[in-house]
């Protein structure tokens, strides 16, 4: 099984990253602000420090800001 697959694809697994970003497993279909539809496989990170240079997603920056949340 693939780790960045959901155990139960009924259940969608969602982790809060200890200072860093909310990852989401499974097959996603993401409307961004723009209206634009993304799709996602695996895990996904959406930022929650609020750096990234690729909102929602995250991009690692929180680490260059030592993010803590
Ligand atoms: S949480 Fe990773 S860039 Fe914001």
């Amino acid at each position: 099984m693939n780790e960045n697959q959901p155990k139960d694809p009924c259940i969608t697994e969602i982790i809060v990253a200890n200072n860093g970003p909310l990852k989401i497993k499974g097959n996603l279909e993401i409307q961004l602000a723009s209206g634009e539809i993304v799709t996602k496989e695996g895990t996904t990170g959406f930022c929650r420090c609020g750096v990234s240079k690729i909102k929602p997603f995250c991009d690692g920056s929180h680490r260059n800001i030592e993010f803590i949340g």
